[in-house]
Order: structure tokens, then sequence, then C-alpha cells
């Protein structure tokens, strides 16, 4: 377990020199043609995630991910290995399945025609009928990259992307320590929502908006600016690292119930020991590294094992460019994941999946800033609308910091549309912001940042 040190590849990501200072119009948030741009120069260019690996046990479980109009499917092959291939029938374009699931071969709905898992036209109705000769093994499924990180699937649709760790560095490196392919997923959401997809990268780019708009995080995380760390990537990565103890600034009330008592008390350490509030957070948040450090195996936290003392306490939430974030802590991931909706700009589709690392003997996990535990176990997919609020009844999502944050979205969406809107005059701390708009501006432009 040694001490953090700061990637080789990292910029100062609150510094504005290390921005060029592009402009944020307003009509990249609803114009089509910008859509239209954003499919030809981005989506078609990037690695997408299909999903974990964990869904993908035996050979034949295949994955589906339709992202927009488009689909692929990745299927586990009998070796072992992955094939993706678009979700589309080499005969005349039938779509072929339209969920992730278990198969032996592919079988079209349309006429028949059937394709091994990886892809191959193995058979066909009336084989002897076609004067071009015989289609099998020839006209097969088109195929699409695939590979893995974290327990993720990833796929890309462009045969010139770098490879997927060069694609995702320093990610992999930064998350060394933490054994993410055993995490498991005990929240699997996908909530439709009335804001452009950009809303998500500009508001997991800034942590400038928690102090207002989550007033919940600062007991156990400190969100404040000028304690934090910032980082900015090559690639478009990007991330803020808080420290795992509580704000000196936006304090708990004397005499309420202070959450971090908690955290402390669940590692043996007892909160009343500290003479003032200051000196619980401080020297509580370096007690709790070493009872970590002490405890981890006797408390069968084993997912700790190498972990190192960033690791084990802080927050750091990082951006995957253009489309993901995961808040990472020692005991779990929460991702976000934003994509289009498939005609209309000023709509997108947010998928939030909690994911854990399963401990002997605990059924259940509460995140590090909710308060409604959930079951440790693989959960079902569920799918809803945010619909103005009305559409979310579960608990654990109405406690949550996302649903503070989708109900932002249809102010802002007023916002871009009016004759008021102004160029976005932002703070140090929302460098990362303009940053991944002159990354998007340069994918647009064809010239692809990192490659
Ligand atoms: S479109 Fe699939 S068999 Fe004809
Ligand atoms: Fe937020």
């Amino acid at each position: 377990m040694t001490d953090p040190i700061q990637h080789p590849m990292a910029m100062d990501g609150k510094d504005i020199r290390n921005l060029r200072g592009d402009p944020i119009d307003a009509e990249r948030y609803f114009s089509r043609d910008f859509m239209k741009q954003e499919w030809d120069q981005l989506w078609t260019k990037i690695w997408h995630i299909a999903g974990r690996e964990s869904q993908l046990e035996e050979a034949g479980d295949y994955l589906v991910h339709t992202f927009m109009r488009e689909s692929v499917i990745i299927a586990k092959q009998h070796d072992g290995s992955l094939k993706g291939m678009y979700n589309v029938c080499a005969h005349r374009a039938q779509r072929l399945v339209w969920d992730s699931g278990s198969l032996d071969q592919f079988f079209c709905p349309y006429h028949g025609w059937t394709f091994d898992l990886d892809g191959t036209l193995i058979d066909l109705p009336d084989r002897d009928d076609y004067p071009q000769g015989d289609p099998c093994g020839k006209v097969n499924l088109i195929e699409v990259r695939v590979a893995t990180w974290g327990g993720f699937v990833w796929y890309t649709m462009d045969d010139d992307a770098p490879e997927l760790l060069d694609y995702l560095a320093p990610l992999p490196d930064l998350y060394k320590n933490h054994p993410m392919e055993k995490l498991l997923r005990v929240k699997w959401v996908k909530v439709d929502l009335d804001c452009n997809w950009k809303f998500w990268s500009d508001n997991f780019n800034e942590s400038y908006h928690t102090r207002t708009a989550h007033k919940q995080v600062a007991p156990t995380i400190d969100q404040d600016h000028f304690t934090s760390r910032y980082e900015m990537f090559p690639n478009g990565h990007a991330r803020i690292i808080q420290m795992g103890r509580p704000s000196l600034r936006d304090r708990v009330p004397a005499g309420e119930h202070h959450p971090f008592d908690d955290v402390l008390r669940a590692w043996d350490i007892d909160p009343d020991q500290y003479p003032d509030y200051e000196t619980k957070a401080m020297q509580g948040w370096r007690d709790l590294k070493d009872a970590k450090k002490r405890l981890w195996k006797e408390k069968g936290h084993l997912h700790y094992e190498h972990m190192n003392d960033e690791d084990l306490t802080e927050s750091p939430f990082t951006h995957c460019f253009p489309n993901i974030s995961f808040g990472t802590s020692a005991d779990g991931v929460a991702l976000f994941r934003w994509e289009p909706h498939p005609t209309d700009p000023e709509k997108c589709v947010f998928d939030y999946w909690v994911m854990t690392y399963p401990i002997e003997g605990e059924e259940s996990y509460v995140g590090r800033t909710a308060t409604v535990a959930v079951d440790v176990k693989e959960a079902e997919l569920e799918h809803m609308s945010y619909d103005g609020g009305k559409g979310i009844t579960d608990e654990s999502l109405i406690d949550s910091v996302v649903y503070q944050d989708w109900s932002l979205n249809a102010g802002q969406t007023e916002g871009w549309h009016s004759r008021g809107y102004q160029e976005p005059y932002m703070a140090a701390q929302e460098s990362r912001v303009r940053k991944w708009h002159e990354n998007l501006n340069d994918y647009l432009a064809g010239n692809p940042p990192g490659r």
C-alpha cells in the first residue's frame, strides 16, 4: 500500500491555461444537424460499453446494445472468446434479436437465414436457388471490435480506433488496485429523460453544483474545491478526487446526527473521542485509513488487498469521454452513462448502475451518499421514464444524487432555447466542462484527441 502519485498523463484540470477557450453555443444542445455530426464523427469512433462480462458466462450468451438507430450483438463463443457483430441480417437487413439473451444460433425471423455464434451464415432455405453461389460461409454478419476492461464489455464501430486500453488510458492504470471485474451490479436502472445528452457530460465534469444541488454529500465527502484534485487527460477523460472526509465548510449543525460517525464506527473507531468537529474530520479520516489497513481482512473486505491510502478513503469521480462517468469508492462503483435518443436531440437515455464487491455475510449495500440500502444480488434491469418526476417511484432513487440532477434537466433545456442565453461564465473548477466541449469539437472536426 503506497502513497498515490499524480499520474504522468494528468494535466491540471483547474488551470484555464489548459483550455483553448472554444465558445459553447446553445445550438449544440438542440440542433438536428449537430446531432447528425455527432453520429458521423463521435459515436461511430468511440468505444461503447455493451454490458458486464458477468452477463456472458456460457457459450451462446449474448448482449445486445442498441445505440440510437444502431444495434450490435456481442456473443460468447465456444472457445470462451467474445465476438461482436452488427445486429442486422446479412440477407436483407432485418434486425436479428431485440434483447440480450442466450441462443445456439441467430435465426432471422424474415427468410430464415441462420448464423453461427460468430456471425457466419450456416444455413438458409432454398440454398440451391442462388445462381451467384451458395452464400453459406460467405455472406456473414459484419464484425465489430470487442474488448474488455474492468469487467465491462466494450465495442467500437471504428476499425481504426485505438486499442481499448490505449483509448481509456490512463484510467486502467488509475484503478488497477480495484478488482472491478468482481463488482456485482446491485441496481440497474435505465431512465428516459427530456434533455440533450450533453447536459450530463457538462454536469459530470464539474462539482461546483454539488454544494447547491446535493447538500447530503458534504458530511461524508469533502466537496470543497480548494481541497480537491483536478485532472484532465489527453484522450478526453478527466476526474476530480475529493477527500473522503467531512467538509470543514459545510458542516452538519451541532446536535444533528453526523453520517461520518457511522463510517467511523463501521471500522471500530469511536467518533466521540475527538474533541471537536475539525479533529473528527481530519484525524478521523487518517484513523479511518489506518483502521482499514489493519482490519480489512478480518472484516472480509478482501477487495482492499491492493488498495493504497487514496483508494481506501477518497472519492474520485471519473469521466470517461464522452458519455460515461463513474464514482469510485473502496467499496463500489456507481456508473452513469447517457446516450442520445435515436431521433430527438432533446431527449436522452440515462443508465445508472450501482455496483459493489460482495462481502461474505453482508446482504445489503448502502452507497456512499445514499440512505436506502439495496440487496447485494445481481439486479434486473428496470426501465422507467422520468416524466417530470412522476415516473420515479423507487425510494432508493428518489433519495439519490442523480434524482436531484434529473430534476434540473427541464430548466436547463429551456435556457438553451432562450434569447437570453449567454456564453457560460465559468469558475476554474468548471474547466473540465469547457475542455470536454473542446474535445468534442476536435472529434467533430475529424481530429479526435489522443490519436
Ligand atoms: S432479412 Fe434475414 S433472412 Fe432475409
Ligand atoms: Fe449532480
